[in-house]
């Protein structure tokens, strides 16, 4: 809901579609030999991407498995990593108060060593997101619709910096 909400409100400069993540086999480098076609298809999607922006809950204050295990999976085999270079940002959320603090940072460590230009401002821990979404998905809460507007206007002017020819 809150990655839908960012599509909406993002300007039309941006393109944007979800990239699946659940349907990844657990990296394991053994089997690059034969690798599974979830791997292939979800390297082909990111390749092209001019952009990256992660959206994520928070597990046990760090970053979900299942996102990690899409950054790894991305990121081999060695040397043709897809995410070489590419601008990202990172939005975290929560029903709780901090807002997934400790996954955001935790997948910026990640981001580092995958030579990803990270997005530093705004940072995005979005807290009580429960409240914000009323039963259709529909983002209602006014002072979210502000900011993730805001921080969607940030992260296209981040693309447009680190568009490559
Ligand atoms: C295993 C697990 C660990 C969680 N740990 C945290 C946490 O550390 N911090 C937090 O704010 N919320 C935590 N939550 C609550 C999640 O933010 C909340 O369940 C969220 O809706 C999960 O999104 P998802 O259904 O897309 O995975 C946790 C939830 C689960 C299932």
């Amino acid at each position: 809901m809150v990655a839908n909400a960012l599509i909406e409100l993002a300007p039309a400069s941006l393109h944007c579609s979800i990239i699946e993540i659940g349907d990844l086999a657990l990296y394991n480098q053994d089997l690059e030999e034969s690798p599974p076609p979830a791997w292939l298809r979800f390297r082909d999607e990111i390749r092209p991407a001019h952009g990256v922006l992660l959206v994520s809950p928070e597990y046990n204050r760090g970053v979900p498995a299942v996102l990690k295990n899409a950054l790894d999976v991305g990121s081999r085999p060695y040397g043709a990593s897809v995410w070489e270079r590419k601008p990202v940002a990172v939005l975290t959320n929560s029903p709780g108060g901090i807002g997934g603090f400790g996954a955001n940072h935790q997948i910026r460590q990640s981001l580092v060593f995958l030579n990803m230009p990270t997005m530093q401002q705004p940072e995005a821990y979005v807290g009580g997101v429960a409240k914000m979404f009323d039963d259709q998905g529909k983002l209602i809460a006014e002072g979210a619709r502000g900011f993730f507007s805001t921080f969607m206007v940030a992260f296209a002017d981040w693309v447009a910096l680190h568009a490559r020819a």
